[in-house]
């Protein structure tokens, strides 16, 4: 498949360095298409080259951190495998993402299981895993996780989430850190490590997360969020002795408008520096969507254009399901016709849906755009992070094929769903039930399904 890349991403310049956002326009329009035409739509593409470059970006602004990509972003195992090459650690939010990240080869040194509310299977997981994969790190967020993993027989490598009580983010529903579900707060914090600390675990560090997709004006939160985590380090060191890390979370904003400009790396990580203070620990960083999001886009047909009194509406094949940012969050994600003579049409209003029976199932609306043609491929812009990994198979529709570059190479990197796939797991719930019935293990197939 090597000749196919030839084009697809913008070529790397040496002169031009390794530029802090890369746009939908610079994306080759011909090979994009190409693509469509191979794979079909929808489809995610990830460039693996730029994933390496904005780690690299992440790596010289903040040589002193270490940093683990939060894979919750997109944890394709091409991906994982690409940045623990580079370097990186993995943090995970789950059984499932632990399981990804050490199938792509990564150490326990290399993990941190940062644990919402966990389910009884993730906290098995995550202690079996902690017991295969010496080294991992598990982060609590309340003091009942901590019992819970005591009264699993672990007293390994803990951290503690803190809520710092600040929140940032580009949207309310990703402002965790002054939401009471994520972490112990602030005042307690100290308390529940020196009691973790007694039971015999071995405290490694602290932890909080403001928010995601932080845009550069929020600096000023930025520190005193950093502030107030810096000062809950020195706490903690002074009553439970030497930390390993002080991890500030994730959060670096990306620009999705065409007019939006790149966040001053420079400027955050002297910020960060400068408002955590002195601390005997590692700073600890856990970016996701910066790592990925220009890294991706997702390529759609159209497939029908209705002239409505009030719009254009394009109907195209990528739906909520597939890119639920907009339709959850009214995120703005750019949008490029990559047909050959696209420049030249006429520009109108669109609005541009999904199949999806649910009004809030729209890339845009009244956006101007060249005007759409049945079988036109759409290009839509950042899509790289929480695009696939949120996708769902509401109205039992399958999720989309997912297809990476490197260097000359093009693979399919995880293969199109089928409506089988959607109904697999009800076939095999029957099948076991029948099966049963045959062995004249249960009642009938009739009453068995009632008894569920
Ligand atoms: N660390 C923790 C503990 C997190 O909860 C998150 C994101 C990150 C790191 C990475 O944040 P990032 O660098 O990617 O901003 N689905 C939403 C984003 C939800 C983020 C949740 N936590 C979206 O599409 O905007």
């Amino acid at each position: 498949m090597s000749d196919r890349r030839e084009g697809v991403s913008p070529a790397t310049d040496p002169g031009a360095g390794n530029p802090p956002v890369r746009r939908l326009a610079a994306w080759d329009a011909d090979a994009l298409s190409g693509l469509a035409a191979t794979y079909d739509t929808p489809l995610y593409v990830l460039d693996l080259d730029r994933v390496h470059e904005n780690y690299r970006r992440l790596e010289a602004a903040f040589p002193d951190a270490e940093i683990y990509y939060a894979a919750k972003a997109n944890a394709l195992g091409d991906v994982l495998e690409t940045l623990l090459d580079a370097g990186a650690g993995i943090e995970c939010a789950s059984a499932g993402e632990l399981e990804r990240a050490l199938a792509a080869g990564a150490a326990g040194s290399e993990v941190h299981y940062t644990a919402v509310n966990p389910p009884a299977t993730d906290l098995e997981y995550a202690v079996e895993a902690a017991d295969e994969h010496p080294g991992l790190t598990i982060v609590a967020g309340a003091r009942d996780t901590v019992d819970r993993l005591a009264e699993r027989g672990y007293d390994g490598r803990l951290g503690l989430r803190v809520n710092p009580g600040i929140g940032a983010g580009h949207h309310e529903k990703v402002r965790t850190g002054s939401d009471a579900k994520f972490g112990v707060p602030a005042d307690r914090a100290v308390d529940v490590l020196a009691d973790a600390a007694d039971r015999g675990f071995d405290v490694v560090g602290i932890h909080a997360h403001v928010g995601s997709g932080v845009s550069g004006d929020a600096l000023e939160s930025h520190r005193e969020f950093v502030a107030r985590v810096g000062d809950l380090a020195r706490d903690a060191a002074a009553t439970v002795g030497e930390l390993e890390f002080v991890d500030v979370g994730g959060g670096f904003g990306v620009p999705y408008r065409e007019d939006e400009q790149p966040l001053d790396l420079e400027a955050v990580a002297e910020a960060t520096r400068d408002a955590l203070g002195e601390v005997d620990a590692t700073l600890t960083i856990e970016p996701g969507r910066y790592v990925v999001a220009d890294a991706g886009v997702l390529l759609t047909r159209v497939n029908t254009v209705k002239e409505a009194p009030e719009t254009t509406v394009v109907g195209v094949d990528a739906g909520m399901t597939t890119l639920l940012r907009p339709a959850m969050y009214d995120a703005y994600h750019q949008i490029r016709n990559l047909t050959a003579d696209a420049d030249e049409r006429e520009t109108v209003p669109q609005t541009v849906t999904g199949p999806i029976c649910e009004s809030s199932d729209v890339f845009c609306e009244d956006r101007d755009l060249p005007a759409s043609e049945r079988g036109d491929v759409l290009a839509i812009g950042n899509a790289g992070a929480y695009g696939y990994e949120m996708a769902t198979q509401y109205n039992s529709r399958p999720r989309p094929a997912s297809v990476v570059l490197e260097g000359d190479d093009v693979w399919l990197s995880r293969r199109r769903e089928t409506v089988a796939d959607v109904t697999h797991p009800e076939r095999a719930a029957r099948e076991t039930v029948e099966d049963k019935s045959e062995r004249g293990e249960g009642e009938t197939t009739d009453e068995s399904r009632r008894i569920r």
